[in-house]
């Protein structure tokens, strides 16, 4: 008796698998738009031995051969930077700040010169409250590199997507500055 009740709900259960199947998940999620874009940049001066004053980066991890004053040869494998860069809305550094970049990034190959970040954006201003969190591989030759946008607070509660990173200067070893292209899918 009890096999004969639940028949009904395992066919209506039988056709909601089959109607779900007929839409792949594949084909919605083929080409979203973002929800939100932004443009930024950031700065990065490197702490060289003799620039403390205006240094927002210092190298706090080097390999057995090399220091932390200078990054080591061997496209700086094993090097790790810790940074507190001004964010710009254009390219300008002197531009007034509108948040900070915070995080790190360590070169990760010996024989290329590659990166992986993972930082920060924070926010405290009129036009935005609140973090977006970065992290992903950073081959820095490519001309644009994606990573991944993971999350984010306040005004960016809960945010993902994906930030387009080139460089937009690049300064001997001392200073480079990114262009920031961050497109968001999951706004709330
Ligand atoms: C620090 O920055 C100022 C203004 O941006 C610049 O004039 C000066 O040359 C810089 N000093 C060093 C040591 O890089
Ligand atoms: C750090 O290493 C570089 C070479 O990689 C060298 O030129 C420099 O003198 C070293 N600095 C210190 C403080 O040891
Ligand atoms: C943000 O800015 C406000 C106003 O300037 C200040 O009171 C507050 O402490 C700041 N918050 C953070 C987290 O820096
Ligand atoms: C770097 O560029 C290569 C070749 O253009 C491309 O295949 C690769 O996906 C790029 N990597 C990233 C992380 O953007």
């Amino acid at each position: 008796m009890g096999g004969a009740k639940s028949f009904p709900s395992l066919v209506i259960l039988l056709v909601l698998v089959l109607d779900c199947s007929a839409t792949p998940i594949s084909k919605i999620r083929a080409h979203p738009q973002p929800c939100k874009r932004m443009v930024f940049y950031f700065h990065d001066i490197l702490y060289n031995g003799h620039n403390s004053k205006n240094a927002t980066a210092a190298i706090v991890g080097s390999p057995a051969w090399g220091n932390r004053t200078i990054l080591t040869g061997k496209n700086h494998f094993g090097n790790m930077v810790v940074f507190d860069d001004p964010i710009t809305l254009d390219n300008n550094l002197h531009s007034t700040p509108v948040g900070r970049a915070q995080g790190f990034y360590f070169y990760d190959k010996k024989d290329i010169f590659t990166a992986w970040l993972g930082f920060s954006f924070v926010f405290n201003s009129t036009e935005h409250k609140g973090s977006i969190n970065f992290a992903g591989a950073d081959p820095l030759m490519n001309k644009t590199r994606d990573v991944s946008v993971i999350g984010g607070t306040g005004d960016f509660f809960m945010t993902r997507g994906i930030a387009t990173l080139r460089t937009d200067a690049f300064e001997g070893e001392v200073y480079f500055r990114l262009c920031v292209d961050i497109k968001l899918y999951e706004c709330w």
